[in-house]
Formats: structure tokens, C-alpha cells, sequence
């Protein structure tokens, strides 16, 4: 090996210790010994040439070798080197041995993935996003949508309010007026949001969770436009066909008032846990929006009509993903989360 090339790998030999960083500086920036001595193969007499590249080439891999186990090291989510997520943090731990926040390879969350999915299905259908918002007010919750203050149906929803009277929404209905003051007919808005409730929680509730609120309104809009639009998506979403039903329900905000029910998508129909051996699942509360909330909103209910649906994502993605417990979406346990 030509005597410059050896003395760099004597010198790598002592460096072995150095941080990645320092070392990637030391050894191929613009100025780096063996970036140096990559250029310098011109100057070498074209007999020694060969030579001279066998050489480099050689102390290339050592430095590349290097560089990716001290990569791996740092890596949080190298197999070599996993941390233990539940392992105290050691704040005096030498800065070095530290998994690098910029190592860490960060993905999105399960949910996160779902809401976009079901966001991309509805703006391939036409409609429009608007997220719903996470503090709101009584008009907005209630009132707007034909509570009027002492109804008894406001004891439906377990609200959170704060000391100075605002409301954290439990429903994303809480956004339809908006919504339908926002623009002129035909409307076709989906908003999606987080909504929470003041409830134990269990395997099938949880008081902080997603839902997704869509409405359609124009002339001549009607519970059939309802069922085709809401089966549209639920097959593109769960990708499989399903036999849909709609069953009486009732909120103060819709009349006809609805539950819109699915055919198990596991099971046919022939009973598993997942449909609580009936062959079939209530997914969602739907209805032909009250005459009472378009005209909070501005609408003429002489002229136009609409529909409005809400579902809770959580429970959605639990079933298209086979989660059987709703906390799972909470925990941050990364067994769980990397599954996904
Ligand atoms: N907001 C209702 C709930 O959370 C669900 C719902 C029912 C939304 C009917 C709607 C609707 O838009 O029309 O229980």
C-alpha cells in the first residue's frame, strides 16, 4: 500500500473512538483525508496507479465500515441496538451514547394514516376538508344544532367545560353550522376532529377520540343519496362490499333520525366477536339535517335539503385493522404501534 495511504489507515485505527460525526468530517468532507487522497490518484505515476486505487479503495471500506456500525449504534431503532421505551431516562448519560433526536426515525401514527385514507376517499368523491376545532361554545355544541338550552337530549353528550363557559366538543357536529355558513349550496364537507367525552374509559370507549362529520346539501337531497354515499365510502374504506341498513335513532339536529348499520365484513354475517355474534354493525348516528339547523346555518330548508353523518374513527380503524381494544390507540406502546 502507498506509504500516505497507510499512515491515514494507522491514523483511522487510533480514530475508532471518535463520534460519527467528527469522523465523517475527518475522513470525507470536501477536506477529508480520504477524500484527499481519492484526488490526489492524479498526481501518482500511471505505473503505481493500480496500485494506488486497490489501496484507496481498501481504506474506503474501512471508513464506510466504520461510519455505519457508529450510524447503528445511534440509531434508536436499529435492531443491534434497541431501546428499552420504558427505561428510566438518564439525563447524566454522556451526550454521545445518547440516541440523537435526529436519529430517531419518526412515523405516523396508525390513526393518523386512517384519518388520511378516509380523507382521501371523500375528496375522490368531491368533497371538501375543514378540521373541526378542539375548544368551541355552547352555540356551536347545542344550541346550532336544535338543543335549545334545559333540552333533556343535552344530557346525551357528557361534556367537559371549562370555568369560563367554553366546551371541549363531543361531537364534531359541533362544526355543521360553520360549516354550512361557510358557503352556498351544493356543500359537501367532511371534518374530521377529536372529540372527548366525560366517561370511563373501557375496551370500547374512551373519553378522548376521532370522529369524522360529513354533510351534503343542495336541491333535491335525499335519505337514498344518503345511503349510496355513505355505502360508497364504507366499501372503498373497508374495501369489500356490504350489505348497509338504516334503522331509527335519534338526534335533536336530523329528522329523519338515523343509525346506519353494515354487515359484518368478517364473518358474513354468521356472528363473531367482532359484530357481537349478530352478522351486523352500528357504525354511525346519519339523518336528513333538521329544517331547524339549515336555518342557523343560512340554508333555506324551503329550497334545499341535505344529510349529515359522524362516526368515530378510533372504531372504524379498529375494525379495518382488527384492533380489539380502543386504549390500544392511546397506550404509545411501541410493540403495538410498529405493527402498523
Ligand atoms: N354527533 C352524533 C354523535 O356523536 C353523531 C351524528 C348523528 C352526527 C347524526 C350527524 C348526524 O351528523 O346527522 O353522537
Amino acid at each position: 500500500m502507498d506509504n500516505n495511504l497507510e499512515k491515514i489507515q494507522v491514523q483511522l485505527q487510533k480514530d475508532i473512538d471518535l463520534p460519527y460525526d467528527e469522523l465523517k468530517t475527518k475522513y470525507i468532507s470536501t477536506n477529508g483525508l480520504l477524500t484527499l487522497a481519492m484526488k490526489a490518484i492524479a498526481s501518482i505515476p500511471n505505473d503505481q496507479k493500480a496500485a494506488y486505487g486497490k489501496g484507496i479503495n481498501q481504506l474506503k471500506n474501512s471508513v464506510t465500515e466504520l461510519l455505519d456500525q457508529k450510524k447503528n449504534q445511534s440509531l434508536i431503532y436499529s435492531p443491534n441496538n434497541r431501546i428499552d421505551p420504558t427505561a428510566p431516562f438518564d439525563v447524566n448519560t454522556p451526550k454521545n451514547d445518547r440516541p440523537q433526536v435526529w436519529d430517531i426515525k419518526g412515523t405516523k401514527h396508525p390513526l393518523h394514516k386512517e384519518v388520511e385514507k378516509l380523507v382521501e376517499i371523500f375528496q375522490r368523491m368531491g368533497f371538501d376538508v375543514m378540521e373541526s376545532k378542539q375548544m368551541d361554545d355552547d352555540y356551536h355544541m347545542f344550541e346550532s344544532l336544535n338543543f335549545p338550552v334545559g333540552h333533556p337530549a343535552r344530557d346525551m353528550y357528557d361534556t367537559f367545560w371549562t370555568e369560563d363557559g367554553f366546551v371541549l366538543p363531543a361531537h364534531t357536529s359541533t362544526m355543521q353550522n360553520r360549516a354550512l355558513k361557510q358557503s352556498n349550496p351544493p356543500i359537501r364537507v367532511v371534518l374530521p376532529g377529536r372529540v372527548f367525552r366525560h366517561e370511563a374509559t373501557d375496551a370500547s370507549h374512551g373519553h378522548t377520540f376521532y370522529q369524522m362529520e360529513g354533510i351534503y346539501v343542495d336541491k333535491g337531497i335525499s335519505l337514498a343519496n344518503m345511503k349510496a354515499t355513505i355505502k360508497t365510502f364504507l366499501e372503498a374504506y373497508l374495501e369489500t362490499d356490504l350489505e348497509v341498513r338504516i334503522q331509527p335513532s335519534f338526534f335533536p339536529f336530523t329528522e329523519p333520525d338515523c343509525e346506519f348499520v353494515i354487515s359484518c365484513p368478517f364473518c358474513n354475517k354468521t356472528g363473531c366477536s367482532t359484530c357481537g355474534h349478530s352478522g351486523w354493525i352500528e357504525l354511525m348516528g346519519c339523518g336528513m339535517i333538521h329544517p331547524n339547523v339549515l336555518t342557523q346555518g343560512g340554508i333555506d330548508p324551503e329550497i334545499y335539503s341535505g344529510f349529515a353523518w359522524g362516526f368515530g374513527v378510533d372504531r372504524l380503524t379498529m375494525i379495518k385493522l382488527a384492533i380489539n381494544d380502543i386504549r390500544y390507540l392511546r397506550d404509545s406502546n411501541l410493540n403495538f404501534l410498529r405493527q402498523f
